[in-house]
């Protein structure tokens, strides 16, 4: 792909397209947030190819990046600056891209919100030619942010990505009614996420559609067979892999309230929550659940929230990994049938 030719392959993204280029041209730093796999990362780089962009774009991708301090060194790699002339990377960068219009898309931010947080700002200050678009999982909150939130794929749209996924990895095999009707429940089942759509079309080499299904039910991983390390980043090699990034993120008692909302069945308000998972070790139930939601692990609105597949399977996990399996069922059952003991 490159800055002339739109992004083929992508599906049902026409209206947030849309939507942040206007974000993008109104402001200088946009920020794309939503769930683990949703399609953030295909979004911005779509951007960054596309015909809108003034000036030159430039792609950083910070998953791997490890250490905050070399944040500016991964900036100035991308944009193709030489550090060796003893200069502070930071100050180095900043009288480089002083001049300059550039798009600097900050990938995979959210391990790196802090220092994000700070050198974003300085970017935008020192650099009026700058514009700043990240992806992450959690917003940054800097003063300037305009912030759009990447929901799952419309139903029509998740169909299209799934069939075209199984397709490639069982030729000639779907296309019948029955197909589809299934195909469309696993995307429902899905969440509509991109990712896990991808990770589950990829088993259909070795599956049919109804033994997918079953994988499912008893919380297969999705793993690919074949798993070749090149071919996806590392953090989306199977659902444990993508949820495993937003766990490393969590707090403790962020953790502990993953997996014991994990037994919820549906929707719950905050209060529900707080009776079914809240003790001593978690007593604000509320602001955790917040801090949940800020780190796109929760769907919510009106004071109703609920746990996307993906994310509930991989707090289950958790809940039995801390042996705390039998007593949130009963917790569970007993408010569900009579409130609390
Ligand atoms: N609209 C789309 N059309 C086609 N493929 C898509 C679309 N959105 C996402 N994908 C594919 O789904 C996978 C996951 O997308 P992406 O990496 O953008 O997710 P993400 O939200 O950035 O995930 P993470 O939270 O892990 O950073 C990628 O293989 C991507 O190409
Ligand atoms: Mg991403």
């Amino acid at each position: 792909m490159n800055a002339s030719t739109p992004d083929a392959g992508l599906v049902g993204r026409d209206t947030l397209l849309a939507e942040a280029g206007t974000l993008l041209a109104d402001g200088r730093h946009l920020t794309l947030s939503g769930l683990p796999g949703v399609g953030k990362s295909r979004l911005a780089r779509t951007i960054a190819a596309g015909p809108a962009v003034r000036g030159a774009a430039h792609v950083v991708d910070l998953a791997p990046l490890r250490k905050e301090a070399l944040l500016p060194h991964a900036i100035a790699a991308a944009v193709g600056l030489d550090v060796s002339d003893g200069r502070p990377v930071r100050d180095g960068l900043l009288a480089h891209l002083a001049g300059r219009e550039v798009l600097l898309v900050l990938d995979n931010a959210e391990h790196l919100a802090d220092a994000c947080r700070i050198l974003v700002p300085e970017l935008l200050w020192r650099c009026p030619g700058v514009r700043v678009l990240v992806t992450s999982r959690l917003p940054l909150r800097t003063a300037v942010e305009r912030l759009l939130v990447v929901g799952p794929l419309s139903e029509e749209a998740a169909m299209e990505l799934f069939l075209d996924r199984a397709r490639a990895a069982a030729p000639g095999r779907f296309g019948t009614p029955l197909h589809d009707v299934l195909a469309r429940s696993l995307c429902r089942r899905l969440d509509l996420l991109p990712l896990a759509l991808e990770l589950a079309a990829a088993k259909l080499g070795s599956l049919s559609l109804s033994e997918l299904e079953h994988a499912l039910d008893v919380g297969d991983d999705l793993a690919p067979p074949d798993c070749d390390p090149g071919r996806r980043p590392a953090h989306h090699h199977s659902l444990s892999t993508v949820l495993g990034r937003s766990h490393e993120l969590c707090s403790p008692a962020q953790r502990l309230l993953w997996a014991r909302l994990s037994v919820f069945i549906g929707a719950f308000s905050a209060d529900d929550a707080g009776s079914v998972c809240g003790d001593r070790l978690l007593p604000d139930v509320a602001g955790e659940l917040d801090r949940l939601a800020e780190g796109s692990l929760l769907h919510g609105r009106a004071g109703s929230f609920w746990l996307p597949v993906t994310v509930r399977t991989y707090g289950m996990r958790l809940l039995v990994a801390l042996g705390e399996s039998a007593r949130q069922q009963a917790r569970y059952r007993a408010w569900r049938g009579r409130g609390l003991p």
